[in-house]
């Protein structure tokens, strides 16, 4: 059976044509122009699809999620299977998550691990990056071993001592090792020994609440580590992608990089243009615990929003994905009330990104075909996964979003579908909506209900970045 998808606007990272889109089964197969006699003839055995006044856009690509991740006693309180509908409702057609080697474990069994939670639970397509928790002889072998397999990126943490943390030494041999073998370092630039000896003067101050958990990490233990980051590739002569950037000086240091010809690149958050350290790590009670993830959120005295803008519009940052990291506040944030650190770090929006970031083009921060790029096709280049995802071409996924510009409505826990007693974004009024997503040729929401099922989404093996300079 094939679909025509006509009367919309298709959006792409080049810019906007009124196209109509035919897909045959799994696949789109041909753009063709409106009313044209191919576009004629394909919609007499096609089912149409009426996208009349809607963009059309490939499916998001949501390059940083985290299901089921165990942190501070606890679990991400979304699973492959709650995760992956939530991420379908807001547009996302693909994520990309962490797989995890913990200390002291084989790459391969935790690896294993990772695929058994999401294997047949996940509602759209999905894969992994691999967390390096124990950079060593075996699980830098198993780095070259994880590339051919399709798992082509790696993050390491210069944060979290006695967690994740890896030390100079071992971040500089696993960027050697991503040099030969074309993997890319995903780097959480933070530098986690100064900000511990912070985090304790401040306990000891009586300093616990959630507030503390920003004020301690500094913007320069994020602009020092990014900065040393990016010295550490050259050496390795790796590239480079720095996650979850939320500091001006931090983008200071990957503009530079960048200026200098590095392949040094950058992801940014929609915590990180919306929330700040007053208003909401800052809120009444215990409520800022909600807001507790890390790198934390800036100061909105400075400038970091509108810098962060600035540098989805430069290139400097080329990636928005979520780092969807989802806790309750009930028994789950609530371990830290004590000592904010305590609270498991993480902020859930795998269901918010597009609406987010198209708010961006409402307000004239970015152009439509831009956040399309940011969203979709620079992070499916990024990450090996084009054009399969990212655009609509011929031979691409019949990933796509249809998407209503002239909805209006407002971001809330008791609207939202991730397994979260509260909402990051409460009372947010949105301009645009989510309309209609296909997943691999299959309408799996439409006309307000999800027609997704756990296990429709297939595990995809990547390839090496195609984003290169
Ligand atoms: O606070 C965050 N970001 N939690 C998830 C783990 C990480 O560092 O990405
Ligand atoms: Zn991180
Ligand atoms: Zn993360």
């Amino acid at each position: 059976m094939t679909m025509l998808i006509k009367g919309g606007t298709v959006i792409s990272a080049t810019g906007a044509t009124a196209t109509e889109v035919l897909v045959d089964g799994e696949e789109v197969v041909a753009l063709l122009s409106p009313d044209s006699d191919l576009a004629v003839s394909a919609a007499e055995s096609a089912e149409i699809i009426d996208a009349t006044g809607k963009y059309v856009l490939p499916g998001g690509v949501d390059a940083h999620t985290h299901m089921e991740l165990p942190f501070g006693g606890t679990y991400a309180s979304d699973t492959f299977e709650s995760g992956t509908k939530a991420a379908a409702w807001g547009g996302t057609t693909t994520i990309v998550d962490f797989a995890v080697q913990s200390h002291g474990r084989q790459v391969r069994e935790c690896l294993d691990e990772w695929m058994a939670k999401a294997e047949g639970n996940c509602a759209i397509d999905f894969a992994f990056h691999m967390i390096i928790g124990d950079v060593n002889d075996a699980s830098l072998k198993e780095m070259d071993i994880l590339v051919d397999e399709g798992i082509t990126s790696f993050k390491l943490f210069m944060a979290y001592p006695g967690v994740f943390y890896s030390d100079d030494g071992q971040i500089l041999r696993a960027m050697q090792t991503a040099a030969g073998n074309g993997g890319l370092i995903m780097m959480h630039a933070e530098n986690g020994i100064a900000i511990d000896v912070l985090a304790e003067q401040a306990v000891a101050r009586g300093e616990t609440d959630p507030l503390y958990h920003g004020i301690v990490r500094r913007a320069e233990f994020e602009s020092e580590a990014t900065h040393r980051a990016i010295k550490l590739a050259k050496v390795g002569a790796a590239p480079l992608y720095i996650v979850h950037l939320s500091a001006s000086e931090a983008l200071t240091e990957v503009t530079r990089a960048r200026n200098d010809g590095a392949n040094v690149f950058a992801e940014t958050c929609p915590q990180y243009l919306y929330l700040n350290l007053e208003d909401h790590l800052g809120a009444p009670g215990f409520a800022g615990a909600g807001y507790v993830c890390s790198t934390p959120l800036r100061s909105k005295h400075e400038h970091h929003h509108a810098d962060l803008w600035k540098g989805l519009r430069t290139n400097d940052l080329s990636v928005v994905s979520t780092d969807h990291c989802p806790f309750c506040m009930k028994e789950q944030k609530e371990l830290g009330t004590e000592d904010f650190r305590a609270i498991p770090n993480g902020i859930g929006g795998v269901e918010h990104r597009m609406d987010l970031i198209y708010q961006g083009v409402v307000q004239g921060e970015i152009s439509l075909p831009r956040w399309v790029e940011l969203c979709a096709t620079t992070p499916a280049r990024m990450f090996g996964l084009y054009p399969k995802k990212g655009v609509i071409q011929p031979g691409s996924d019949a990933d796509i979003v249809l998407y209503d510009p002239a909805a209006r409505w407002s971001i809330s826990v008791d609207n939202h579908h991730m397994n979260m007693d509260y909402s990051a974004y409460e009372g947010l009024e949105i301009e645009g909506k989510v309309d209609t997503v296909i997943s691999r040729g299959r309408v799996v929401l439409a006309d307000g209900e999800f027609s997704g099922n756990a296990g429709d989404g297939r595990y995809v093996r990547r390839g090496l970045t195609q984003y290169l300079m």
